[in-house]
Parts: C-alpha cells; structure tokens; sequence
C-alpha cells in the first residue's frame, strides 16, 4: 500500500513509481483511485490482465471495461470522435464521464475489455496517478470499480483492500474519493445521445453542453444498455427499504438533511449523507454509509427519500440497484 495526497503529483520521482508501472507492463492488477471510486486497474491492451480483473471481481466476462487514458488525444487513438463527442470531452474531461464510441480502428485495447464490442468506453479521469500511469506506461488502463462484482463500489483503500487485496501487486491510497458515485457513461454510438449510467456529472450539465434531452437506457436485464447494468447491484448483505417514512426497530437508517422518518429513535445508527441536504456532498458519503449501515444492522436498511435532481438522480439509481430483489 503506497499512500499520498490526492493531488500529490510528486510520486513520479518516487522510485515506487517505476515499480508500479512494471506491474502494469507485467499485467498485474494494481488498485487506482480516480476522483469517482477506486479502480482496479490493468493494461487494458493485455488480454490475460483483463482476464485478471474479471477473475478477481467474479465479474461475468460479457460485461466490458473502461478503458482510461491521459488525454483526450490518447482518447482518439481508440474511439471514433463525433461532434458531440468532441463538446462533451472538452467540457468535462479530465473528469467523471466515461463516453461509448464506436471503436477505433487504430485502438489496441483487447477484445476481453470491450467484452468483443464494436464500441468502446473511454475515460480520462481527474486523478493525477492514474493519468501519470497511462502516460508513463502508454498503456490505456482498463478500471471496473475496485469491488467484487455486483457489490458496493470501493471509494476508500480500506475497502478496496477488503474486497481484493490478494489480487493486488499494489494498492494506491490516496483517502476517500472526491466525487463517490461512478462517472456518467453517456453512448454516443446511435442516433441519439444516450444516457448509459447517470453518475458523477449530472444529466442536466450534459444536456445544457449537448443542448439537446439526454434519451434514457431502460433498465432490461435480458439486454442491458450497458451490459453492467443489471437491476442488482451495488448490493449489500442487508435488505434495504427504500424512501423510508416509518424506520422499524434495529434498522440502519440513511438520511438526507434535516428531515428525519417517523421512528428514527428505533434505527441501530443513523448516517446522514449531507446535513446541509446538498446532493454532491451526500453522493460522496453514499457508499461509505452503504458500508457501515451494513455493518451497524441484522435487520435491515432504511433510507430516507432523496430528491432525483442533479447528482440525486446517480444516488437513487445506486439504492435502486442496491435494494433491486437478488
Ligand atoms: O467512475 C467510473 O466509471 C469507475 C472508475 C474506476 O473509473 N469505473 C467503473 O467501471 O465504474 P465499471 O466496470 O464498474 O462500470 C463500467 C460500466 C459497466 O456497466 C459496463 O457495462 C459499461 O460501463 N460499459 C463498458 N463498456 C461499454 C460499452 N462498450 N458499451 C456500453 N457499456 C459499456
Ligand atoms: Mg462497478
């Protein structure tokens, strides 16, 4: 575990660096935080290391991977750039948006990370390590959530460490994440501009940039729009109740604000995503509290409602999926 400030761009005269890069060239599984969760990160050209990430996650191999890069021209060298494309990277890269193009013909990432794809999901993410990491490496870095599939998304080293560290030849820990939730995957592969997964960047900035309504993927587990969205996921061992009015005795609640449900005083512990009710601060705190409110209960989750606005709309899309039947 190598731990350093978030914004430290020191580490590349650190000699563990140069370790951490011949890691990624051997194809060994290192874990990266970006501003969205942690990332367990591979050289996204090398086949048997994507077969290690979905190894190590239990993930089903159908289900492709993002491939991160430094820079939007990097970008280029794997996906088909339309104009819309090119508006949304300059508005909101480097950051939490992850955008699906059809693939370059020039592009190199593996036929295992795009799941055999004619389409591939890139991303330059805001975080100085793993940027640093494609640059040295010149490898696209292909990084799922650092979690065993279909359960919460890690967004401290601890539970990245937790989930996966035996497979791990290192673990970058640069504390909490910023943003909490996923980047917004928005497919610019169809007509029209497709919102995959609402996350980091809310649907509204998309569509001020885009100057057009973002269409929705429905939730169809037999053909998911993005095949990773399946109606379970982000699963905790507990059962969890969604916007909560009345809390039953010995369950965790999850609040948003100052408002709380009729029998607050029965919940086990109380987690409250953002008491001033902001929802970038409560999607930052979403997964931690998913954590512990599991830890802190035997009879159950209760969460509070959240407003579906702005980064709402990524929360609530989290504790759908969080409470879907398993
Ligand atoms: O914030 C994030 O996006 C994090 C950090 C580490 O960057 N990564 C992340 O990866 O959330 P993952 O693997 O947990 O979720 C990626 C999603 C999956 O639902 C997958 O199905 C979808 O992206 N995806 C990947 N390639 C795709 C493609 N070509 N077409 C449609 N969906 C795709
Ligand atoms: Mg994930």
């Amino acid at each position: 575990r190598w731990q350093l400030a978030a914004q430290d761009t020191d580490f590349k005269k650190d000699e563990r660096f140069a370790r951490v890069c011949r890691a990624i060239e051997a194809g060994e599984l290192v874990a990266v935080p970006t501003e969205t969760v942690y990332g367990l990160a591979a050289d996204a050209t090398n086949g048997q290391a994507c077969a290690r990430i979905y190894e190590a996650k239990g993930r089903p191999q159908f289900n492709p991977l993002i491939s991160h890069v430094e820079s939007l021209e990097a970008a280029r060298r794997h996906g088909i750039f339309t104009a819309d494309a090119e508006r949304l990277a300059d508005a909101f890269w480097p950051g939490p948006l992850t955008l699906v193009l059809p693939r370059a013909g020039s592009s190199t990432v593996s036929q295992l990370a795009t799941a055999g794809l004619e389409t591939i999901a890139i991303r330059v993410p805001n975080a100085p390590f793993m940027q640093a990491l494609a640059e040295a490496t010149g490898k696209p870095l292909a990084a799922p959530s650092a979690n065993l599939s279909g359960r919460i998304s890690g967004t401290t080293a601890d539970d990245v460490a937790h989930d996966l560290e035996p497979h791990l030849a290192f673990l970058i820990d640069t504390g909490p994440t910023s943003v909490g939730v996923e980047s917004t995957i928005i497919s610019l592969v169809g007509d029209q501009p497709t919102l995959l997964r609402p996350g980091g960047i809310a649907r509204e900035e998309i569509e001020a940039v885009l100057n057009t309504r973002l269409v929705s993927a429905g939730t169809n587990d037999s053909a998911p729009a993005a095949p990773g969205m399946m109606s379970s996921h982000y699963a905790p061992c507990s059962s969890v109740r969604l916007n909560v009015t009345e809390v039953h005795q010995g369950e965790a609640l999850i609040t948003l604000g100052t408002a709380l449900p009729a029998g607050a005083e029965k919940a086990s512990q109380r987690f409250n995503l953002s008491a001033e009710g902001n929802l970038r601060e409560a999607a930052s705190n979403l997964f931690i509290a998913l954590r512990q409110a599991d830890k802190a209960t035997q009879v159950g989750i209760a969460v509070a409602p959240i407003p579906a606005t702005g980064l709402g709309e990524a929360i609530n899309d989290r504790l759908l999926r969080a409470a879907a039947p398993r």
